[in-house]
């Protein structure tokens, strides 16, 4: 008998087998929204009162943020005690992007593309990001029986309604140029033989409008748009973090100070606008979580904007993806994308039974795997960590013989590295810290508030998915709110006139860290994971 599980996980996978026909011939019922409530309520992170602490400086002070985030907010700037000569300028630009991923590099396309002069910094290289990690889908409303309006109700509501809504409007009313943006730059989108885009859905849609490259959707999304920004010849300089945002007498930002990573130097660029496109906080591991984020995912966007002045939303919702790796423990965090029950597997705790329908939101999903595990009803892996089923070889008893192989060939080929086929056993899933809901608080056209010629798009951006987001907005979000930053930061640096550039900012920061009696001995932005192997 086919046995790559301790025994233990076997007893547990022959409930599985033998719930697995009655189950297939009736679907899990949808919650309501009152249980749905109660259980994100009980079981979700983000409801764990002692994983947050009040912010006491700066445009949120008085709310909550994770421990670990409010941390770095309280932090000192790693500038306090540097000497940064400011009138020695290294690079001289009208649009600096600080970030090469998903939104940073369509960004820095559309930005060129309108005759500004443009400069990709990133900490990493270009496309180490969590748009490269990303693998269900992109969702658009392009197909007949679909519509934007049903799109925007679909992200409004899975987001409770909290999302701004000038945001939302554009995120769907672009998606599907967005689509078409990608389509035409060369992603190799999943098509039938008509040439048609095949579509699938995910949690909390009520239309099949998840487009994928396969399993590796953001991979083949990177790979087109990088290759993109190559082609153009923008400059990316790699290995090199934006460690504070610069600014002039008149409250504009005038560039950041900028720190190569290897050599520890110091360099200046001066620009008349700047887009913050850093991405997520993940390798933040809020709540000991697991993470599926890229290894430079630490908020440091959002600790470059507070610091200038530019106020956070949402900065306490947080989105654990219900289906992480727990399993060998070398994937332990690993994406198992949300495709895999879109294609038809089902969440299945150690009875056997089939607990919640697999297509509910991604906050309901993982309080859902929560309460099985806590509750009794979760399996059991190696080391002692606990989780639920997701019972993959429903998807060729579904969807026929190389369904798997042909879908999602990623998550086989994980598997299948340490001898674990999908095909013919369920595999062991829990939730892992996946993306941040909140960010930095942007208007329609990607600007801050209180920073004139300061826009952010991407993860890094708050107020897009309210408190939740739905699969494959993500990727989207990147795209529309990335090349819309590039087009508005290109005209928006025709009217820009930059006054003499300073650093008071982190002053007058450190001295309100002082009055509130704030002091956490660390600095920000942490720009690689506390785990990282610091040579110097
Ligand atoms: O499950 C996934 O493939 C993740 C997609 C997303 O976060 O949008």
């Amino acid at each position: 008998m086919y046995a790559p599980y301790p025994e233990n996980m076997m007893e547990s996978i022959k409930k599985v087998e033998a719930t697995r026909a009655e189950r297939m011939a009736t679907e899990p019922r949808r919650l309501s929204a009152d249980e749905k409530d109660a259980l994100l309520k009980k079981f979700h992170p983000d409801y764990n009162p002692d994983a947050f602490a009040e912010i006491k400086v700066g445009p949120n002070k008085g709310q909550k943020a994770p421990l670990e985030l409010t941390k770095m907010l309280h932090s000192e700037s790693r500038l306090l005690n540097e000497k940064i000569d400011l009138t020695k300028i290294d690079y001289d630009v009208d649009v600096l992007i600080i970030g090469g991923g998903g939104a940073g590099s369509s960004c820095a396309i559309e930005a060129h593309n309108a005759g500004a002069n443009v400069m990709i910094v990133t900490k990493l290289r270009i496309g180490d990001a969590n748009t490269m990690m990303a693998e269900g889908g992109i969702q658009a409303a392009d197909k007949e029986n679909d519509s934007p309006v049903q799109h925007y109700l679909d992200c409004f509501g899975g987001g409770h309604f909290a999302a701004k809504p000038e945001l939302v409007k554009r995120l769907v009313m672009e998606a599907p140029d967005a689509i078409k943006w990608l389509n035409d730059l060369g992603v190799e989108f999943d098509k039938s033989e008509d040439g048609t885009m095949v579509t699938t859905h995910g949690g909390g849609t009520s239309r099949k409008r998840m487009h994928a490259a396969k399993d590796y959707s953001g991979s083949e999304i990177m790979r087109t748009i990088r290759d993109e920004v190559l082609n153009l010849k923008i400059p990316v300089v790699e290995f090199t973090s934006a460690v504070e945002l610069l600014k002039d007498e008149k409250g504009q930002t005038a560039g950041a100070v900028l720190l190569n990573m290897e050599t520890g130097d110091y360099s200046v660029a001066r620009a008349k606008t700047v887009v913050i496109a850093t991405g997520g906080a993940g390798r933040m591991h809020y709540q000991g979580f697991p993470t599926s984020n890229h290894y430079g995912a630490t908020a440091d966007g959002l600790v470059l904007g507070y610091r200038a002045g530019a106020s956070l939303l949402y900065q306490d919702s947080i989105q654990y993806h219900p289906t992480g790796a727990i399993y060998p423990s070398q994937i332990l965090g690993a994406l198992v994308t949300e495709k895999v029950r879109s294609v038809g597997a089902q969440l299945v705790n150690a009875n056997g039974e089939a607990y919640i329908h697999p297509l509910e939101t991604r906050d309901v999903n993982a309080s859902g795997v929560i309460r099985e595990c806590e509750e009794g009803r979760g399996v059991e892996v190696p080391g002692g960590r606990k989780g639920v089923w997701l019972d993959t070889p429903m998807i060729e008893i579904l969807g026929g013989e190389g369904t798997i192989e042909k879908r999602i060939p990623a998550m086989f080929r994980m598997y299948m590295n340490y001898g674990i086929d999908m095909r013919k056993v369920p595999i062991v899933i829990y939730p892992t810290l996946h993306y941040q809901n909140g960010g930095l608080e942007i208007n329609g056209d990607g600007f801050t508030k209180e920073i004139p010629n300061l826009l952010v798009a991407g993860e890094a951006a708050g107020g897009i998915h309210g408190r939740n987001r739905l699969m494959g907005n993500s990727l989207l979000d990147v795209i529309v709110f990335g090349r819309n930053a590039g087009k508005k930061a290109a005209a928006k640096c025709k009217e820009v006139e930059l006054g003499t550039m300073n650093l008071d900012h982190i002053r007058k920061y450190e001295e309100e860290l002082k009055n509130a009696g704030v002091d956490t001995g660390d600095v920000s932005p942490m720009l690689l994971p506390k785990y990282a192997r610091h040579e110097r």
